[in-house]
């Protein structure tokens, strides 16, 4: 049952699809208050009772203990102490431990949203909203009954085709042809499976969206077609700042037809991002938004079927009228013996140029017709620039699936394309942070995504690597990416290629399952990643748990995130099947009984557990197999733990149209013990 409270005079943001009637009550489940600018609304919680939900977040599954800001920031060195990442996700379920029961909140508000998680007061949690918002309160029998409930709410997930299943290497930095023509050529050499290599932004014209650099790339169309020869599609990055520069057409056209946001005096607003100064094309507004997305074309007429939006927070270095105001107060400074608070106060200013809330209130959408300050809208901007591709991609290319995902995003944004986790580091902490990060994407309808396997900053390590792909091999992105400067960390770059190759096949073995469960999940508004909590509400432990995670309907994954480890404990919450693989054709399985277990893992081993009465299809690919298109259904051994008798549905498609709901397609497999 969804409950809809409507206030003062909200903004239409596009997350919702769905016609609820507006409740005339106060939120039963809610205190309420008002004060000048800000919506409260509060409950208590009990000691036992667990947080799930907010999406792209830091810290654990149960976000208790904490306060989460809704407000997008491009911030790479997310440690614990920050508030806000690159998405705003303001949806969550309150488990009430002793009841039994539980509720689910939506805040649609696209401007900031504090969610005072038992931080200030550890029993209370506290919503704080802009005056002007609508909640939505959830509630059903279970904690799955009341996401698939909000996810009806805001309508089915984006589907990429089934070659973003794939393997993906990517790397800022990737400069020339020759380096992605070697990128490729040492993966298909090696027998390491791909499906599709990056483009950061060193494939632009200096940095400007929509161009190639035709030195560096000088047969762009002859390069995505011999890469599509061998199973590998290119994917470039469109940044959201288009770049000033006379004779620049997406410029040109821009100025011309008032497509940018504008600051408080009209004119368009200036900021600097990688390309030096920039506009920022109003994608909040219906003309500009077709008209940017029309741009995309430019790419896909050269043979291109994917693409990731970036620095769409937006991301500002700085604003050019921020940045005279800092540099007038550094020159007049004429102290060679500075004062050391003056000195930090002259390095705050420097540091607080880029991403400064002050320049967020200073310009300004026209959505259609209203015009806004962003600041109330921030949340917006990556959402609308994801749809504003996504829209033009039903017109340039109807029938076809076109690879799309974003780095900010708001709930809505989840119909027409996925995210990356942003910027993290190569870091043990956030292997970990995407682990958890997982099941609370999913809740909010993002089920196409992923971190940066390997950590983006930083250089990582061969361990680290090998870790974080065992548990990546589950995430629908299966994606090594890295930031340049940092040490090279395409897999063939280490001592141990051989393990790397066995854990990337062993994706390609599994992906029959996890396309299906994909596949499922997306066409019934369901999780994809699950807590462990979800599918074992009456085992009060599996609450819980923190690090292992419910993968489609026949598996429970238990990763292993800490440095030197040669395994882990695991909670089963009733009697599984542990499937342990070295490769795919060194494979062996037992049965461990309910309860704790401490599990040994190698570095290079695979392990996963197998729900009891459930089947899944693995293929046992042979060594010619280089990408998702070589996965075939006369491969498949199917990996059971069954009582008497156990079946599987699953889906499968040619992973390119969008029929996705023929029958043909749904298929079933029993298989007796
Ligand atoms: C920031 C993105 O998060 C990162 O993935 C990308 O490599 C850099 N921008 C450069 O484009």
């Amino acid at each position: 049952m969804i409950y809809k409270y409507v206030y003062g005079q909200p903004v239409t943001t596009g997350a919702v699809i769905k016609e609820i009637k507006e409740s005339t009550e106060a939120i039963a489940l809610m205190e309420f208050s008002e004060k000048e600018e800000t919506l409260t609304f509060s409950c208590e919680m009990k000691e036992q009772d667990v947080v799930y939900g907010l999406g792209e977040q830091v810290r654990g599954i149960n976000k208790r203990g904490f306060s989460y800001i809704s407000y997008a920031a491009d911030d790479p060195i997310h440690t614990e102490n920050k508030h806000s990442l690159y998405g705003a996700h303001n949806f969550l379920v309150l488990y009430r431990a002793e009841e039994k029961t539980a509720f689910g909140i939506f805040v649609d508000d696209p401007g900031k949203v504090v969610f005072d998680v038992g931080e200030t007061k550890r029993n209370r949690l506290v919503i704080h909203t802009g005056k002007d918002c609508v909640v939505y309160a959830i509630e059903g029998e279970s904690l799955k009954a009341i996401v698939k409930e909000f996810r009806g709410l805001i309508g089915r997930s984006y589907i990429p085709p089934k070659w973003a299943f794939g393997y993906q290497q990517s790397r800022w930095s990737y400069g020339s042809e020759a380096e992605v023509r070697s990128v490729a050529e040492h993966h298909r050499r090696l027998g390491i499976p791909l499906d599709a290599i990056y483009l950061d932004i060193d494939y632009m014209e200096s940095y400007k969206d929509f161009t190639i650099d035709t030195e560096r790339f000088p047969d762009f169309r002859g390069l995505v077609k011999d890469m599509k020869e061998q199973g590998i599609h290119l994917v470039p990055i469109i940044d959201a700042g288009v770049k000033i520069e006379p004779d620049y057409p997406v410029y040109e056209e821009g100025v011309r037809e008032n497509y940018f946001c504008k600051d408080e005096n009209g004119e368009d607003f200036v900021a600097a991002v990688w390309p030096g100064k920039v506009h920022f094309p109003d994608v909040l507004n219906r003309e500009a938004r077709e008209w940017f997305g029309e741009k995309y074309k430019v790419l896909m007429e050269q043979g291109i079927d994917g693409f990731w939006n970036d620095m769409n927070e937006p991301a500002i270095f700085y604003s050019e009228k921020n940045l005279k105001k800092v540099l007038e107060e550094i020159a007049s400074i004429q102290d060679d013996n500075m004062d050391l608070n003056a000195f930090f106060h002259m390095q705050g200013i420097v540091e607080g140029l880029c991403n400064n809330p002050v320049d967020y209130k200073s310009f300004f959408h026209n959505m259609d017709g209203v015009k806004l300050c962003h600041d109330r809208v921030h949340n917006l901007y990556g959402f609308y620039m994801t749809r504003a591709a996504a829209e033009a991609f039903e017109k340039i290319e109807p029938d076809k699936r076109i690879l799309l995902f974003s780095r900010s995003s708001y709930i809505g944004m989840h119909r027409y394309g996925g995210i990356w986790t942003g910027d993290n580091e190569a870091w043990w902490g956030h292997l970990l942070l995407s682990i958890q990060q997982m099941p609370a994407l999913n809740m909010c309808g993002i089920l196409y995504t992923g971190s940066d396997i390997g950590g983006f900053g930083s250089d990582t390590t061969e361990d680290l690597l090998l870790r974080w792909l065992e548990f990546a091999i589950f995430t629908p992105l299966m994606r090594n990416h890295a930031a340049a400067g940092t040490r090279m960390q395409e897999v063939y770059r280490f001592e141990n290629t051989e393990s790397f190759r066995n854990i990337i096949r062993i994706r390609y073995g599994l992906l029959p399952y996890l396309y299906s469960e994909y596949m499922k999940a997306a066409l019934s508004d369901e999780m994809y990643f699950r807590p462990v909590s979800f599918d074992y509400p009456k085992d009060d432990h599996a609450f819980l748990v923190e690090d292992q995670l419910m993968v489609g309907e026949s598996i429970m994954i238990a990763p292993v995130y800490t440095q030197n480890a040669s395994g882990r404990y695991v909670y089963l919450p009733e009697e599984m099947l542990m499937v342990r693989m070295k490769s795919l054709e060194e494979r062996d399985s037992r049965v461990l009984e309910k309860g704790h277990h401490y599990v040994e893992i190698a570095l290079d081993e695979v392990v996963f557990f197998v729900k009891k009465n459930h089947v899944l299809p693995l293929a046992i690919l042979d060594e010619e197999v280089k990408s998702t298109a070589d996965v075939k259904e006369d491969q498949y051994e199917w990996v059971g733990f069954a009582d008497e008798n156990a079946g599987y549905v699953w889906y499968d498609d040619d992973g390119i149209s969008k029929d996705y709901v023929a029958k043909e397609m749904w298929k079933q497999r029993g298989v007796n013990q």
